[in-house]
């Protein structure tokens, strides 16, 4: 992964940052970097996850998912953290497994996908790092009973991803399932490069060897020197942009297959940062689909936004057919890869010419080990900006908050947090 930081210069854009304010943070960036090498060396909460490329085995991925190697779709039950890493991985590469990620509890479309599927070939990957998510569980228990009704035994068919202990380890151990371990220390968001976001892809078909070892390479890249790391110029730019008036990061990937790419860093960066009325608002928006909608705004509305670039060099092409309209003869020259190229460049200097601040990340191509660059260099991006803010970047309370006044609404144990809402409720 390749960072180009020039368009959010002060020279360039407004808010902006001077070459010389990210000199002096550059003071904070090599402090946080040694307070993130202390966190990996010994293991601690959350920084444990920039060990995963050397911590995660391929071999056990595989083997687990050895029984439904040969599955015609996948069926991946989970959500958030358990879920985005995958998703990400499977959409953005090719295979001839269809993937289908159960996350939301929409009665509706949780049957239109149970209708749709081959389910005497489909497999089941269940993810749940506390074992305790409704949302999952239930998925589960829908998914386990359509498939009973279907007369296909579901404990041929299912894998479990979990932690040590809880519901969903309950259940794997009753039903022998095969099953893998969260890896401790590991918080779900970044827990893509681990059987959490891996299985998925091993199902897929895709090399794993290569989504580890893209992301070991950029672990080399981190450098007490924002200067001479790809993923520390993201975190500390996009930092110092925010603490200028870009609060709102919105993240355009030029590539259909990284759409889902955008979902995934929006997680990141908002369950990770934002705490203690801090934290950059993240956008999904996809390029050239937004050029016609959204970028109306971020090139003209308030000036609180910085623009993520996220590009490929190189990709399959398809040449644009001629035609004898003499209008149309430009697009006969060209191919659909060059016109994708084109829309980029006018855009990015469109944000340019008009003072917006905006980011370049480079790709070489969509494939594992660029993908596993990617994931490994955004999230040791935000490790550092979560140093920068001095917030607590491993922890979501306001989300373990949700979880539990869901389960307290519902019977499931006596929260306070559910009492709040039942209040509240009241009230209206
Ligand atoms: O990043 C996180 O911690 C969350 O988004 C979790 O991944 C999400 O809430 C799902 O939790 P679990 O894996 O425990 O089911």
């Amino acid at each position: 992964m390749n960072v180009d930081i020039g368009n959010a210069l002060s020279s360039v854009a407004s808010p902006g940052v001077s070459r010389d304010s990210l000199e002096r943070l550059d003071e904070q960036v090599a402090a946080a970097h040694e307070r993130i090498e202390t966190g990996m060396a010994n293991e601690e909460h959350g920084y444990e996850a920039l060990n995963l490329p050397e911590r995660t085995d391929p071999e056990e991925i595989r083997a687990a998912v050895e029984p439904v190697a040969d599955a015609e779709a996948l069926l991946t039950i989970g959500i958030g953290g358990s879920s985005l890493g995958a998703a990400t991985i499977t959409n953005a590469l090719d295979s001839d497994t269809e993937t289908v990620f159960l996350d939301n509890v929409d009665p509706a479309w949780i049957s239109r996908h149970l209708e749709s599927l081959p389910l005497e070939g489909t497999a089941i990957n269940v993810v749940s790092r506390s074992g305790t998510t409704a949302e999952t569980l239930a998925n589960f228990l829908v998914v386990r009973e359509a498939f009973e009704s279907a007369g296909v035994d579901w404990t041929e068919r299912t894998i479990v991803t979990t932690g040590e202990s809880g519901p969903l380890r309950d259940l794997a151990n009753r039903h022998d399932l095969p099953s893998l371990k969260v890896p401790d220390g590991v918080p779900g968001r970044f827990s893509a490069l681990s059987a959490v976001g891996m299985v998925a892809a091993a199902v897929c078909g895709h090399d794993l060897e290569a989504l580890l070892s893209g992301a070991a390479a950029e672990r080399e890249t981190l450098s007490g020197s924002l200067f001479d790391c790809p993923a520390y110029a993201y975190g500390a730019t996009t930092y110092a942009l925010d603490q200028r008036g870009a609060g709102v990061n919105a993240v355009m990937p030029y590539a259909e297959s990284l759409e889902t790419y955008a979902e995934w860093f929006a997680q990141l960066w908002a369950e990770s940062l934002g705490k203690d009325d801090l934290g950059q608002t993240p956008v999904r928006a996809l390029g050239v689909t937004d050029q016609h909608s959204q970028l109306q705004l971020y090139r003209a509305g308030p000036r609180d936004k910085l623009v993520t670039f996220v590009t490929t060099a190189e990709g399959a092409d398809r040449p644009i057919p001629d035609t004898d309209v003499e209008d149309l003869a430009y697009l006969g020259d060209a191919t659909l890869g060059e016109l994708l190229e084109a829309e980029f460049e006018a855009t990015e200097a469109s944000l340019a010419a008009a003072g917006r601040p905006n980011v370049r990340v480079e790709l070489e191509r969509v494939d594992e080990y660029e993908l596993g660059g990617l994931l490994y260099g955004m999230e040791a991006a935000c490790v550092l900006a979560g140093e920068l803010y001095g917030v607590n970047t491993f922890e979501q309370p306001a989300v373990e908050w949700a979880k539990k006044a869901t389960r307290g609404l519902l019977g499931g144990g006596e929260f306070e947090e559910a009492n709040a809402v039942a209040e509240k409720t009241e009230l209206r």
